[in-house]
């Protein structure tokens, strides 16, 4: 018995590390825009020869920019067209990183999703 206390210390780190985790706050210029930035950005930069008028190099432009009224629906990630273009199948279009053999991973998915559902800040 005299361990016991040991261990319930232990799962609690585990736990309160886990809880952590989870809460972590997802922030788009630390942790959206390096892969914005190796896998969109050559097509989604505001200048002339942007295919699709859509840019982002802001929260405000991947918010604002483009053709489609719910880019970004804070709160919503499944309501939100940006996620909808990464997976397969888009309605219009093509999934993005469009003419990459290099789909995103769910876990870069997952980040995009994250950052919406916690409100789509400008962090
Ligand atoms: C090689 C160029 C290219 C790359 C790389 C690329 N895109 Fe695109 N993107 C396009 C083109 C062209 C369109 C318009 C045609 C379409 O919707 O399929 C588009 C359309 C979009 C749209 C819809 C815009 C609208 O107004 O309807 C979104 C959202 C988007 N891309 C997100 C991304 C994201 C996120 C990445 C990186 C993971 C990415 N794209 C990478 C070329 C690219």
């Amino acid at each position: 018995m005299h361990r016991s206390p040991y261990i319930v210390i232990a799962l609690l780190l585990v736990l309160s590390s886990a809880a952590a985790q989870e809460k972590r706050e997802v922030s788009y210029s630390r942790d959206l825009f390096p892969i914005v930035k190796a896998r969109c950005i050559k097509c989604h930069e505001r200048d002339d020869e942007n295919p699709s008028n859509y840019a982002m190099e802001s929260v405000d432009l991947v918010k604002r920019s483009g053709k489609t009224a719910n880019m970004v629906v804070p709160g919503n990630a499944d309501g939100s067209y940006l996620i909808v273009k990464l997976l397969p199948n888009p309605p219009k279009g093509a999934q993005m990183p469009i003419f990459s053999k290099k789909k995103m991973t769910p876990d870069e998915v997952n980040l995009f999703r994250a950052w919406i559902d916690q409100g789509a800040r400008d962090n």
